[in-house]
Order: C-alpha cells, then structure tokens, then sequence
C-alpha cells in the first residue's frame, strides 16, 4: 500500500495547527516539510522553530526534505526539533556518506533526493546508509509544478539498485491522480503531494484519490 506525504508548503500558513490536525484525521501516512533556504531554491520557506511548534500536533512521522545549500550544520537543529526523517540533497553533499552516518547518528531515517537532472548513479556506494531515496519529479523550490515524466525511468533503476534492501522511494512534485498511478507502477512507495492534496479543501477525498 503506498503512503502518501502531504506536503505543508500548500498550506495556509496562518493556520498551520489546524492544517496538521485536519491532515492527521484525514488520514495522511506521514507530514512532509520543505525546508527552503533561499540559496540552494529560490524560496524560503521553514526553520526548526516552526518544526518545533508543529510535533505535538500529530503523532505521524515528519518528514523533513531538506531544500538547502548546508545541511550538515542544519541536521542537529532539525533532529533536536523533532523530525523524525531527514533527506538531504546529493547535489550538495561532497561528503554525503559522511552526512548520511549524521543523521543516522542522531536516531533519524537518512534520505537522499536527487533533482530531475542528478543520475541515480550517485546512490550506489551509499545504499547500506539510507533509509529512502527522494525522486524529485519536478525541479525543487515550488509547489504546483508539472510532473516531468523522464523521471519514471530513473525510479525503476533505483528499484532494481534497492534489491531487498529496507529502502523506501519517495516522489516529489507534480502529483495527481495521473501521475500517482504512473509513480506506483514504477516503484514508488511514498507520494509527496502538496497542490492536489490541498486543493477544494478535501483533503481526504484528494488523498483517497491518489491511492
Ligand atoms: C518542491 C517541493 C515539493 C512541493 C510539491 O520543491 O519539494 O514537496 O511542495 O508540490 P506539488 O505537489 O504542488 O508539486
Ligand atoms: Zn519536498
């Protein structure tokens, strides 16, 4: 059964409590957060602090993306805030292996995302210290992007790289009920939807929608 990861850069801001809350009864798996640091995407989005505020409102995994040009000094602040996966981009790790034991040494599941243009080939000497491999369908710093189908090819290999390893594969970015299906039968396992979860407000029905 996939899993599906609302992300709250769709949601309103102002009431992010009540979003939390209404994504958690409504049956969302995990809650997936963009951190955005301006530099590495055009975008600035959240900082611990929010994450902080956030983890006593549902008691589903968060699921911490990091969009940023330094994560290594970051993992402490997001794991001491409450997240209990973090997934860094390998464009910015020239040490990622070195990163990944970081996060694993703070308790956390260690993620690695890879943009439309990064090879999965990046992934092979590190697979024995993930727990999920983040493929992002559209190029990272927005929400309501369109999905960009060459990406479908790369989530097969990495399946077939992942053996029967416990590794999860996470897509990002331009996911509705098209898209989710054509993500499932290539291998994905947890959807990340922001646009199509939250819009009209039925977050449960959107969310049945891409099962
Ligand atoms: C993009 C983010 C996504 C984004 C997805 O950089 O990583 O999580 O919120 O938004 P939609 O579902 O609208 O494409
Ligand atoms: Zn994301």
């Amino acid at each position: 059964m996939v899993l599906i990861a609302p992300s709250i850069l769709s949601a309103d801001f102002g009431n992010l409590k009540k979003e939390i809350v209404s994504l958690t009864e409504a049956g969302a798996d995990l809650i997936h957060i963009d951190v955005m640091d301006g530099h590495y995407v055009p975008n600035l989005t959240f900082g611990p602090g929010i994450v902080r505020q956030i983890r006593p409102y549902t008691s589903l995994p968060l699921d911490v993306h990091l969009m940023v040009d330094n994560p290594d000094q970051m993992i402490n602040w997001f794991s001491g805030a409450g997240a209990d996966i973090i997934t860094v981009h390998a464009e910015v790790c020239p040490h990622l292996d070195r990163t990944l034991s970081l996060i694993r040494d703070c308790g956390k599941k260690a993620g690695v995302s890879l943009n439309p243009s990064t090879s999965e080939k990046v992934l092979e000497y590190v697979l024995d210290r993930l727990d999920l491999i983040l493929v992002m369908t559209v190029n990272p710093g927005f929400g309501g992007q369109a999905f960009i189908e060459s990406q479908l090819e790369k989530i097969a290999r990495i399946k077939s790289m992942i053996g029967d390893r416990d590794i999860k594969i996470e897509v990002d970015g331009g996911i509705n009920p098209m898209t989710s299906a054509e993500c499932i039968a290539a291998g994905a396992d947890i959807l990340v939807a922001g646009t199509s979860v939250f819009a009209g407000g039925e977050y449960k029905k959107n969310m049945d929608a891409l099962r």
